[in-house]
C-alpha cells in the first residue's frame, strides 16, 4: 500500500492534490517487439500493437498483485514520429481506446493513471481522453501506472536544466513539469526491455542512474504477468551497492 502524503503541487501547470506519494518499487518496462512479433506471424504491424496492447492489460495485473509501487510503460517515444504515417495514427488509435477502457478498469483498481510525456503533438481527441483517464483514476493509491507517450527522456533533461525558465525550483520539480508528470517520481530501481535489443532508446535517463537493467528476448505481446515475476525474482537477487560496499537490498516482492 502506499503511503498518503497528501502532497500539492504548486506548479504553474498543474494545480493537483496528489493523493498519495508513490512508495515501493518502480519498475519501468521499453514495451518492444510488437513489429516482430507481427512479422513472424505474417500479420500487419498494426496487429502486433493491438496484440501488445492485450498483453499491458496482463502484466499491469501482475504489477499491481505483486505491490509494485510505480509501473512505467514506455509506448511511444518522440522519435517514434519517424514511422510511416498509417502506423502512427494506428497507435494513437489504440491508445484513445485502450485509455477509454482501461481508466474504469484503473479505477475500480485504485490504480492511479498518468501519461507522461509532451503533449502538444497530441491529437485532441486523445488528449481528452488522457485528461479523462487522469481525471477518473486520481484518487488511486495502489499502484501509480505512467504511460510515456511522446517521451524523451533527453528533451526532458534539455527542458529542466534550461536556465530561469521554472524559477527556483529543485531539479527534479523541474524534471517532473518537463514531462507533464503529474506525481514525482525520481528513481527507478529497475527497467525491463522485451524485444532483445539492450538500450534504453531515450528512456528515464537520468532516474535510471542506479537501476537494475533487465533485457529479455520476448517478443512484447508474449510477455506476460509470469515473465515480470521472474524479472521481479531477478531484481531481489541482484546486489545493489549505489556506489558504496553494501548491499542494499529491496523488500521482498514475490516468493521464490
Ligand atoms: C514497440 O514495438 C512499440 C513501439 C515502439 C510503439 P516496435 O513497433 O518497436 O516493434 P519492433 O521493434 O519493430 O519489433
Ligand atoms: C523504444 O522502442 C520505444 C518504445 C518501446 C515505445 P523502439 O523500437 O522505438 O527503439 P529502437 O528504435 O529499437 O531503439
Ligand atoms: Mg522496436
Amino acid at each position: 500500500m502506499q503511503r498518503v502524503a497528501g502532497e500539492v503541487f504548486l506548479s504553474m501547470d498543474f494545480a493537483i492534490q496528489s493523493a498519495c506519494q508513490p512508495d515501493g518499487l518502480h519498475v519501468g518496462i521499453i514495451m518492444d517487439g510488437n513489429g516482430r512479433w507481427a512479422a513472424r506471424r505474417g500479420l500487419p504491424r498494426q496487429a502486433g500493437h493491438r496484440a501488445g496492447a492485450r498483453a499491458v492489460r496482463t502484466v499491469v495485473e501482475a504489477a499491481r498483485r505483486a505491490g509494485i509501487g510505480t509501473l512505467t510503460l514506455y509506448a511511444f517515444s518522440a522519435d517514434n514520429w519517424a514511422r510511416p504515417e498509417a502506423e502512427v495514427a494506428a497507435l494513437m488509435t489504440l491508445f484513445r481506446r485502450a485509455l477509454g477502457k482501461e481508466a474504469e478498469h484503473c479505477a475500480e483498481q485504485h490504480i492511479r493513471l498518468e501519461v507522461i510525456g509532451r503533449r502538444d503533438r497530441i491529437a485532441r481527441p486523445l488528449l481528452l481522453e488522457i485528461e479523462r483517464a487522469e481525471e477518473r483514476t486520481a484518487a488511486g493509491c495502489r499502484m501509480l501506472l505512467r504511460l510515456a507517450v511522446d517521451y524523451s527522456s533527453r528533451a526532458a533533461l534539455e527542458a529542466a536544466t534550461r536556465p530561469v525558465e521554472f524559477g527556483s525550483a529543485e531539479f527534479g520539480e523541474r524534471l517532473r513539469r518537463a514531462v507533464n508528470a503529474r506525481t514525482a517520481v525520481e528513481t527507478v530501481d529497475l527497467v525491463i526491455r522485451t524485444g532483445g535489443e539492450q538500450r534504453l532508446s531515450d528512456f528515464l535517463l537520468w532516474e535510471a542512474a542506479y537501476a537494475e537493467l533487465f533485457f529479455t528476448p520476448r517478443m512484447w505481446p508474449d510477455f506476460e504477468g509470469e515473465d515480470l515475476l521472474a524479472a521481479l525474482r531477478w531484481f531481489e537477487a541482484r546486489t545493489r551497492r549505489f556506489g558504496g560496499l553494501e548491499d542494499r537490498a529491496t523488500a521482498s516482492l514475490v516468493d521464490s
